[in-house]
């Protein structure tokens, strides 16, 4: 057992080092016995990448211990840590052997963590299942508090099924999207929702203010839930069901680290490294669509609505 100091400064290749150095002396065989990789998003993201380059390619198994890991970190093929002060920009796209799902796992996190994983959800919800943002809408704050456990309630309550209900959609809708992409090959991806603006502010406050990358993420999906509404796609009612529900969830939905400076980086990177902006925004409860023509007055005048909304909500 090879007990790691996981956090995002730590997670980087000298750490990847550590651990391939560790299977290396462990004489680990790469036929016989996968390395398991047992804690949050960073664990998985680290082990994953030493195991995958670690004689080309040593299985691994995932287990997350965190909600973000449960949810998100654990589905997919990507690994990765982060590089020259950007995230995840060494990496392979080599899938476990195995995930285990164990929620219990989540009954001794913190509200915040829980928040935090909860955001990857809220995303989910927002990009295409109207049922899920309902499930999120009525129970998001007994889901924390209750750390995604049953909820009291007896069987008569239709909320003791609603934590297994969110953890079930929020994963079956992930693996419809990444699935069929397990490589990226094509970069029109709903699941990029929330991960546009949040790359750059989530780096830039890692070492200020300690922005977790869920909140990251909700920052960003809160700025676009403007933006839709800015562009005529939501209506503000839709808007702030939105708003509320991340916030029955106690995520933070504005930064003001999040400028228009940052905001126009921000898109001039997606575009670099997608070719265009290939923007994913709500089109209404539950729906959105993949939009490329969104202007820097629209960025400008959706980062104003933030702002005032925070100021005054
Ligand atoms: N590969 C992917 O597709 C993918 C997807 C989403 C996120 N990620 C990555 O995941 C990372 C975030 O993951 P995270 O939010 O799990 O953070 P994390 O791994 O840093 O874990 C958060 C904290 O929770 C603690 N912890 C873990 N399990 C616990 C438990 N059961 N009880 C109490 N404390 C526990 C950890 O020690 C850590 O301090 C980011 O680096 C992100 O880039 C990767
Ligand atoms: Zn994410």
């Amino acid at each position: 057992l090879l007990v790691l100091p996981t956090t995002e400064e730590n997670k980087n290749m000298d750490m990847v080092l550590t651990i391939a150095e560790a299977i290396h002396d462990l004489g680990i065989d790469r036929r016989l016995d996968p390395v398991i990789a047992i804690g949050g998003g960073v664990c998985m993201d680290i082990v994953g990448f030493a195991a995958s380059i670690y004689r080309r390619k040593t299985p691994y198994v995932r287990v997350p211990t965190t909600l973000m890991g449960y949810v998100d970190a654990s589905i997919g093929a990507k690994t990765g840590v982060n590089f020259a002060g950007k995230k995840n920009k060494l990496g392979a796209y080599v899938p476990p052997a195995l995930t285990l799902l164990d929620r219990s796992f989540l009954g001794t996190l913190d509200a915040r963590q829980l928040s935090n994983g909860a955001a990857e959800i809220v995303k989910m919800a927002l990009v295409k299942d109207a049922e899920l943002f309902s499930l999120l809408e009525e129970h998001g704050p007994s889901l924390i508090e209750g750390k995604f456990q049953d909820l009291p309630g007896g069987v008569e309550s239709n909320a003791v099924g609603a934590p297994s209900r969110v953890l079930t959609l929020a994963i079956s809708t992930m693996l419809e999207e990444l699935a069929p992409n397990l490589w990226e090959d094509s970069l029109t991806r709903l699941v990029d929702f929330g991960h546009i603006f949040s790359m750059e502010l989530e780096m830039e406050a890692l070492h200020s203010s300690k922005l977790f990358h869920g909140e990251a993420v909700a920052i960003d999906m809160a700025l676009c839930a403007c933006l839709a509404t800015v562009r005529g796609h939501i209506d503000s009612s839709t808007r702030d069901r939105i708003l509320a529900v991340m916030r029955g969830l106690r995520l933070p939905t504005y930064h003001e680290l999040l400028d228009e400076k940052m905001a126009l980086f921000a898109i001039e990177e997606r575009i670099k490294f997608s070719q265009t902006i290939k923007m994913p925004l709500p089109v209404g409860v539950g729906t959105s669509r993949i939009y490329d023509d969104i202007t820097s007055d629209e960025i400008v005048a959706a980062l104003a609505m933030a702002k005032r909304l925070h100021a005054e909500p």
